[in-house]
């Protein structure tokens, strides 16, 4: 399938955004990391839709386009079931809404974990058919070899170690890791190896802070933190979670709106006037020309 298409921002219901940007690329973001410090810290949010990509992007460096859009989207239990169509269907609209942020689009499980060239041909696929400019895969050392593998045949890779939600089955639960001396020196040696192997940027998931420092502190790589620390080379939230569009979120989500009370009076609201007969108004109404 050609997903190939701009979004007409003339005959879109959607706004346009008022002045296309330029947009960052994937060298950009690794450059602002000089010697161990990142002055600007990365701006990363995710998107699945291409109106969501237009109110998210001017504000955002990186738009993730999260596995996360199992629970959030398809109300799926786990990231587990997501499919290769899922998230380039969803990583095409988002590359179409945005102009500025640079585009990275998870792999789902099982489409990169068998080997390198698995994982090359699936990766190839995503940024073929999204226009996106990197791919992220969860897992550390164990990965290290196809990020290689990827980063060396042009493919730019956002790692994800600590809290991988693909690795439910064998964790068991989606507490914070890290809270034994073994877990901690493996999150730090996972990073270490993607860092290694050529990864620009990693995620940081649900990891004791003191882990999170250490990380950042100690890879060439950006660190994104998600439940990690403010000392991270730049922070990421599920935007559905950060909107406060559910009620449960785990403990690391910052609420910065209430928007599922939002949604829910407007359609309070709605049904009342088409219960009544309020709606639709003389406004909302086509008269014969006199
Ligand atoms: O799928 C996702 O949204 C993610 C973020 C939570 C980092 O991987």
């Amino acid at each position: 399938m050609s997903t190939t298409y701009t979004l007409d921002t003339s005959t879109s219901r959607a706004n346009p955004t008022p002045q296309p940007m330029k947009r960052l690329s994937v060298p950009k973001i690794q450059r602002r990391k000089v010697d161990g410090v990142t002055s600007e810290p990365v701006v990363m949010l995710t998107a699945y839709t291409a109106r969501m990509a237009q109110l998210l992007d001017a504000q955002c460096d990186m738009l993730l386009v999260g596995d996360s859009l199992a629970q959030v989207i398809y109300g799926l239990p786990s990231t587990i079931p997501v499919t290769m169509e899922m998230m380039c269907n969803h990583g095409a609209a988002v590359v179409r809404g945005s102009y500025h942020s640079v585009v990275v689009v998870d792999m789902p499980f099982g489409s990169y974990e068998a080997s390198p060239q698995h994982a090359y041909e699936n990766a190839a696929r995503i940024l073929k058919e999204t226009g996106a400019a990197a791919v992220k895969l969860e897992g550390g050392e164990v990965m290290a070899e196809t990020v290689r593998f990827l980063v060396d045949r042009g493919i730019p890779v956002v790692g994800h170690v600590g809290l991988t939600p693909q690795a439910i089955n064998v964790l068991g639960g989606y507490g914070a890791r890290g809270r034994s001396d073994a877990e901690a020196k493996k999150i730090i040696g996972d990073a270490i190896a993607l860092d290694q192997a050529g990864a620009f940027a990693i995620v940081l998931e649900g990891v004791l802070e003191p882990i999170a420092i250490e990380v950042t502190n100690t890879v060439g790589a950006i660190t994104i933190g998600i439940g990690a620390s403010a000392k991270c080379d730049g922070q990421v939230l599920v935007t559905e979670d950060m909107l406060g569009m559910f009620e449960r979120t785990a403990r690391f989500v910052k609420r910065y709106h209430n928007i599922s009370e939002n949604i829910e009076k407007a359609a309070r609201d709605y049904a009342h006037e088409v219960r009544n007969r309020s709606f639709p108004g003389a406004d909302q109404l086509y008269q014969p020309k006199k």
